[in-house]
């Protein structure tokens, strides 16, 4: 229980709330009795300043910079782990021993394939369709497709669902990139890693054998770890939303996947480097920067900005750093870094950017390193989905194990029409 509490004065009446405390971040006045005391709602459209629940999966600062997995620093993660370890980590509290994560990478390897008649789905699907609704329906499908692990209230149930998803994943968005090119689809191979598996069903054809890139390997490992989780962002908070309702979790996985689409969250990776191309040459950089900083100009510098990040994103220093490192192990660049350092450096340095702390995001450099790698734009999003999958079934998990969890049931400032009578056509 709290000793402190925080007082609204309404309609002349107090009414004192509690005020906790995390183990670490701000304060959070606990209004939940704030409607049954005061017959008035609060209001916060974009939860600026709202906590949506209790979670100890991670934590940011977004004014120093920080972001932890269960208290881990993002870098070290980046640096010493693999996306195993870490999506272990997300979904059971404690890093991994050596037994404990071979038994898990063992049980995910195992979930790999996909029923076959959901690989006949994709035929329904046109060849130009983006991966992402792709990757919509068939992650809503796999509820129809495995029954046995629906139930919500058996947490085996939502054991084997959350490895599903995991271990399905990689499966269905590289399905969805070879049904794009007309390529057939490679089952996976239990010899390889999580994402070794990835890269050689997507790049890989039947006809040869496909030789992993240990250094793309890792590389890509990485930038899964740095896509895991991200406390209550959009999608994250839609997932919890409709997991709320008690909804299946392929389902909500799938109104996950859907939300992290928009350009404004996970789509900004593709529409990050789309702009880059757009912009092509440095001396191109000034008439962007004055277009994302004109009012009258729906242009934003995608891959810049973030609602918690009021420093630099330091998942964002990971990619930069990543770039070098798939650029030399692949001897190739490619002159849209250079644009992309020089319009960062730029607007680092431009007082709009600096007065709204606007730095750099996740999203700004890992377009660079995945078109390197060979993916199509059209793919990013499907790979940040892929890996925000861990993410999702962890907050998703923690959500349906609370026992106070409740149906998520927001409020409204109504600005409508007050009652009226019915106005029969003939006389409207
Ligand atoms: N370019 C130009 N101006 C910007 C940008 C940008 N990228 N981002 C924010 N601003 C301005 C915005 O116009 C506003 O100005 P004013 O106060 O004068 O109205 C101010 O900065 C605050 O922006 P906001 O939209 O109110 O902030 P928000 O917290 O609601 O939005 C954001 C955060 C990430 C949606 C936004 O910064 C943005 O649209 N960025 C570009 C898209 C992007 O890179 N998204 C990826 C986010 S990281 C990965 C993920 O979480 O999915």
């Amino acid at each position: 229980m709290s000793d402190k509490n925080a007082t609204v004065n309404l309609n002349g009446a107090n009414l004192d709330m509690p005020v906790h405390q995390g183990s670490v971040g701000p304060e959070v006045v606990d209004i939940r009795k704030f409607y049954a005391q005061t017959g008035a709602f609060t209001y916060d459209p974009g939860f600026t300043s709202t906590a949506s629940c209790e979670s100890g999966l991670t934590y940011i600062d977004g004014g120093e910079g920080v972001l932890l997995h269960r208290g881990y620093p993002i870098g070290q993660l980046a640096e010493h782990s693999s996306f195993m370890e870490v999506a272990y980590l997300l979904l059971n509290d404690e890093l991994p021993s050596q037994d404990e994560l071979n038994d898990f990478t063992y049980t995910i390897t195992r979930h790999t394939m996909l029923h076959e008649q959901l690989m006949q789905f994709y035929q329904g699907f046109r060849r130009d369709a983006h991966p992402m609704a792709i990757m919509c329906g068939v992650v809503g499908a796999l509820s129809a497709f495995y029954h046995d692990s629906t139930d919500i209230a058996d947490p085996e149930h939502r054991k084997i669902s959350s490895h599903r998803l995991i271990a399905k994943m990689p499966t269905i968005a590289a399905a969805a990139y070879k049904y794009s090119i007309g390529q057939p689809f490679l089952y996976p191979d239990n010899s390889l890693s999580y994402t070794g598996n990835f890269l050689r069903m997507t790049f890989g054809v039947p006809a040869e054998p496909y030789e992993i890139h240990p250094a793309i390997e890792r590389a890509l490992d990485r930038i899964f770890i740095l896509h895991a989780d991200h406390e209550q962002n959009a999608s994250t908070s839609t997932v919890r939303l409709a997991g709320s309702s008690g909804a299946n979790p392929f389902a909500c996985i799938a109104a996950g996947i859907a939300c992290l689409w928009g350009p404004a969250h996970g789509g900004a990776n593709e529409a990050a480097l789309n702009m880059l191309r757009e912009i092509g040459t440095p001396d191109k950089i000034p008439h962007y920067i004055e277009r994302a900083k004109d009012k009258n100009d729906p242009f934003r510098l995608m891959g810049f900005g973030h609602r918690v990040y009021k420093n630099y994103d330091p998942r964002a220093t990971v990619m930069q750093e990543t770039v070098r490192e798939v650029f030399d192990a692949l001897k190739v660049t490619d002159p849209v870094f250079e644009t992309a350092r020089q319009l960062e450096e730029m607007a680092l340095n431009d007082d709009y950017f600096k007065e709204k702390k606007l730095f750099p995001n996740v999203d700004f450099y890992s377009g660079v390193i995945l078109s390197a790698i060979g993916f199509p734009t059209t793919m990013f999003t499907a790979l940040f989905a892929l890996a925000r999958t861990v993410g999702w079934v962890a907050q998703w998990n923690e959500m349906i194990s609370d026992p106070g969890q409740k149906i998520g049931r927001p409020r409204q400032l109504y600005t409508g029409p007050t009652q009226r009578d019915y106005i029969p056509l003939d006389k409207r």
